[in-house]
């Protein structure tokens, strides 16, 4: 066959497995160029994490807020539907090694860890993540960090964490507590959206393989940031950071991860999933709720009657 016809069939058959969300092929920069196509898509750039911003009292529509945001259906589409993991070993339950990170200040150390995670040799080498890297999204002076699962598609497209359906409960409840998304910390054990075949807008949670290559990423962001508090969000969360067991379980009472206190929580889609029940979700809002004050509470927020008092109508 012509060396011509053979690079035109190889370019379509990447082109076809990027389609498919498989980016993760081993090619050496440049090959996609070289076969005459437009090369790969580079990624989105990462979001810097945002300057701190001053604090914005809680609202005195701070209850209806909350009542909105974690009762209203999502504005946009449904949670993307998602799929079994793959079976893959367990995880460690070692504290993964913090990374060596240059840089003055957190916000200098969290971007040199973004550019670091960026590359992330061994997440790509695995081949099942998808290309675009997202990072986190917050302020480096945080006292509050949420730690989430990975990216889904939304995600993905606006190269920031919690910013689909599930990232906008999650951005009612921080309201709710009197606080600003820019004022906390937001990030993911994984930190690239989990790769499918047909994939659209289906997500998957990571696999332990997945999250273990990127557990040093959000353990050297804890140690740089040193929060006052963890806030696991579901199940994967909570695996990554070392406490095993039913979110039902673990919920409602503070763990020490790496030194610091840890609340674990219901995840934010777990509400949204709740919300087509007869109740409407309003055990699984409470609850979280619940555990959102024992947060606030540590952290030393001021607390009104009025947040105090959301579910016991
Ligand atoms: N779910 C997560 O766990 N993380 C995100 O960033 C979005 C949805």
């Amino acid at each position: 066959m012509p060396n011509e016809a053979a690079a035109g069939l190889l370019k379509h058959y990447l082109e076809q497995r990027q389609v498919a969300g498989q980016t993760h092929v081993g090619l050496r920069p440049g090959v996609m160029e070289k076969l005459g196509g437009p090369g790969k898509q580079s990624a989105p750039p990462m979001r810097a994490p945002a300057p701190p911003r001053a604090s914005e009292a809680a609202s005195p529509q701070a209850a209806a807020m909350f009542r909105e945001t974690l009762s209203a259906p999502p504005p946009t589409a449904q949670p993307a539907a998602r799929a079994a993991a793959p079976a893959a070993a367990p995880l460690p339950s070692a504290t993964p090694s913090l990374i060596e990170v240059p840089g003055g200040s957190k916000a200098e150390k969290l971007s040199a860890l973004a550019q670091m995670a960026e590359q992330s040799p061994e997440a790509r080498a695995l081949g099942t993540l998808r290309e675009t890297m997202v990072f986190a999204v917050g302020s480096a002076e945080a006292e509050i960090m949420f730690v989430g699962e990975a990216p889904g598609a939304e995600e993905e497209r606006q190269g920031e964490p919690f910013v689909g359906p599930a990232g906008q409960k999650l951005t009612g409840i921080i309201k709710a507590m009197g606080l600003d998304r820019s004022e906390v910390y937001i990030s993911n054990i994984c930190k690239f959206r989990p790769a499918m075949e047909n994939q659209g807008w289906s997500n998957r949670p990571p696999t332990p393989v997945e999250m273990r290559t990127c557990l040093p990423y959000i353990f050297t962001e804890i140690d740089i940031i040193q929060p006052k508090i963890l806030v696991a969000l579901g199940k994967t969360a909570a695996e990554g950071l070392g406490l095993s067991g039913p979110v039902s379980k673990l919920r409602g009472q503070f763990y020490q991860v790496q030194g610091l206190p840890t609340m674990v929580t219901f995840h934010p889609s777990y509400i949204l999933r709740e919300e087509k029940l007869a109740d409407g979700g309003r055990q699984a809002k409470r609850q979280v709720w619940e555990d959102m004050l024992q947060v606030m509470e540590k952290v030393g927020l001021p607390i009104t009657e009025k947040q105090r008092n959301f579910f016991k109508k």
